[in-house]
C-alpha cells in the first residue's frame, strides 16, 4: 500500500469535501448524486450503520491479512473499484488513475463501458487487476467485438450491469444541463470558471469522451448524433435470455451486477455466473429500492453454494467494508470513494483513497482480533 499520505485528507468524507471544492458543481451533483429525492442513498448509509460488530479480546487469533480470494485470484485487499461511466466528466484520466492504481495496490479494477478510457488503454494500466462491464449493444457485432477486445487484453471478467433498464432520473443532472453534449449557459461557465484547475485539466484532455465504444461511431461527427447512438444501441433491457447468450459467448468468469432478490440471484446460479454483485447501483436507479445489506443473508443462503457474493453501494470507509464483508460478501466493491479520490488529488488520490480504505479495515480487524477478511462473518452482531 502506499504510504506517502496527503495530510488534508485522512477519510473518505475528506477526499470528497476537497473534491467538491475542485470540480464544477454539475460535476459533483453527477458524481453524489442519487436519484429522485436521494432516499436511496440515504438508506444505504442507514442501512449500513444498522450493521454491528462484536469484538472477543480475550480469545484472538493472529491478526490480519487483508488479503483475499475472487474468482480465483489472490488480491491484497478484499475490496475494488466499481464501474463508472463519464468518468472523465469528474477528472480527465480518472480510469487510468484508478486502472494503474488498482495494478498497484493488486486491488480488482472494472472498467465501465462508458468509462473515458478505453479497454485498452486501462488494460495498459491495470494488467490482469482488469474486469470489464458490459452494457450490452443490441447489435450482437459490437457486443461480440467488445468482448473480443476484453479477451484480447487479458481480461478474464466480465461484468455485466442488468439494473439499468431505463435511466434513472436524476434531478440535479436535468437542472444542471448535463446531458451529451453539454448544455452550455452562463451558470454551467460560471462553474467551470471557478474551478479553474479542472477547467485547465480538461481543456488540456478535451471533452469526455465513451472512448470503448469510438470505434463504432467513427462516423458520427457531433456529439449529438454519439449520444443518440449511445442511447439507442444501450436501450434494451438485460433480459434472461441475454445473459444466456453472453454466458455462452463468453469463455471467462461472467459477473452480474445489480441484483437485488433472491429470485435474480437463482436465474444467475442457473444459467451459471460465476459471481454476483449485489448492488443497488449506489442509490441512483431507483429511489425506493432495499438495501444490499437487507439481502445479504438470503441471497448467501439460497445461491453462497453456487457462485461468490459479491456487494457494492453505500460504501463509505473500511468500516464499513467491514460490515459488508461480515454480512457475508466475498469482495466489496465501491464507486464514489474512488473518484472522491481523484477529484481531490489527481492521481496521488486514486492511490490515497486505497490506502484509507485499507488502513481503516485493517484497524477494525485488528481491533477485532479477526485474521482474514472471511473471518468477519464471526464477528457480526
Ligand atoms: C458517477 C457514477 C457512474 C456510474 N457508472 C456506472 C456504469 O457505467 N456502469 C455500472 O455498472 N455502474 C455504474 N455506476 C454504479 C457503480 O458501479 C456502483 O454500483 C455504485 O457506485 C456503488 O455505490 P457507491 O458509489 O456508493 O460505492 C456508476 C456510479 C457512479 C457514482
Amino acid at each position: 500500500m502506499v504510504n506517502k499520505l496527503d495530510s488534508r485528507a485522512a477519510s473518505i468524507a475528506d477526499l470528497k469535501l476537497l473534491t467538491k471544492k475542485r470540480i464544477p458543481k454539475f460535476a459533483y451533483d453527477y458524481l453524489v448524486g442519487g436519484c429522485n429525492n436521494d432516499r436511496a442513498v440515504s438508506h444505504n448509509r442507514e442501512a449500513l450503520d444498522h450493521v454491528f460488530l462484536q469484538p472477543s479480546y480475550l480469545s484472538r487469533t493472529q491478526v490480519a491479512s487483508l488479503k483475499a480470494t475472487a474468482l480465483g485470484v489472490e488480491y491484497d485487499a478484499p475490496f475494488g473499484i466499481a464501474p463508472l461511466g463519464l468518468s472523465g466528466l469528474i477528472w480527465p484520466k480518472a480510469a487510468e488513475y484508478h486502472a494503474s492504481a488498482a495494478k498497484t495496490a493488486n486491488i480488482p479494477y472494472i472498467l465501465s463501458t462508458l468509462a473515458s478510457t478505453s479497454i485498452e488503454d486501462a488494460a495498459a494500466c491495470a494488467g490482469s487487476n482488469l474486469w470489464f462491464q458490459l452494457y450490452p449493444p443490441k447489435e450482437q457485432e459490437i457486443r461480440l467485438d467488445l468482448m473480443q477486445r476484453a479477451r484480447q487484453v487479458g481480461c478474464n471478467n466480465l461484468v455485466v450491469t442488468i439494473d439499468v433498464p431505463v435511466a434513472g432520473r436524476r434531478p440535479n443532472d436535468i437542472k444542471n444541463g448535463l446531458s451529451v453534449p453539454p448544455k452550455i449557459t452562463l451558470n454551467s461557465i460560471y462553474q467551470t470558471l471557478s474551478r479553474p484547475s479542472w477547467a485547465v485539466a480538461t481543456a488540456f484532455n478535451g471533452m469526455p469522451q465513451f472512448a470503448s465504444m469510438q470505434p463504432y461511431m467513427n462516423k458520427l461527427s457531433n456529439l449529438k448524433d454519439v449520444a443518440n447512438y449511445i442511447r439507442s444501441t444501450l436501450k434494451e433491457p438485460v433480459d434472461l435470455s441475454m445473459l444466456e447468450k453472453l454466458r455462452q459467448q463468453w469463455p471467462g468468469n461472467l459477473i452480474v451486477k445489480g441484483v437485488l432478490n433472491v429470485e435474480d440471484a437463482k436465474h444467475c446460479a442457473a444459467i451459471n455466473a460465476d459471481a454476483i454483485i449485489v448492488s443497488n447501483h449506489g442509490g441512483r436507479q431507483l429511489d425506493v429500492a432495499c438495501s444490499p445489506v437487507e439481502m445479504m443473508q438470503e441471497i448467501i443462503d439460497s445461491v453462497g453454494d453456487k457462485l461468490e457474493v459479491f456487494v457494492d453501494s453505500g460504501v463509505e470507509s473500511g468500516v464499513d467494508i467491514a460490515r459488508y464483508l461480515a454480512l457475508g460478501a466475498s469482495m466489496v466493491f465501491s464507486g464514489r470513494p474512488y473518484m472522491y479520490g481523484v477529484g481531490a488529488f489527481g492521481r496521488q488520490g486514486a492511490n490515497q483513497c486505497i490506502d484509507i480504505l485499507y488502513s481503516e479495515l485493517e484497524q477494525v480487524m485488528n481491533q477485532l482480533g479477526c485474521s482474514s477478511p472471511h473471518e468477519l462473518v464471526k464477528f457480526l452482531k
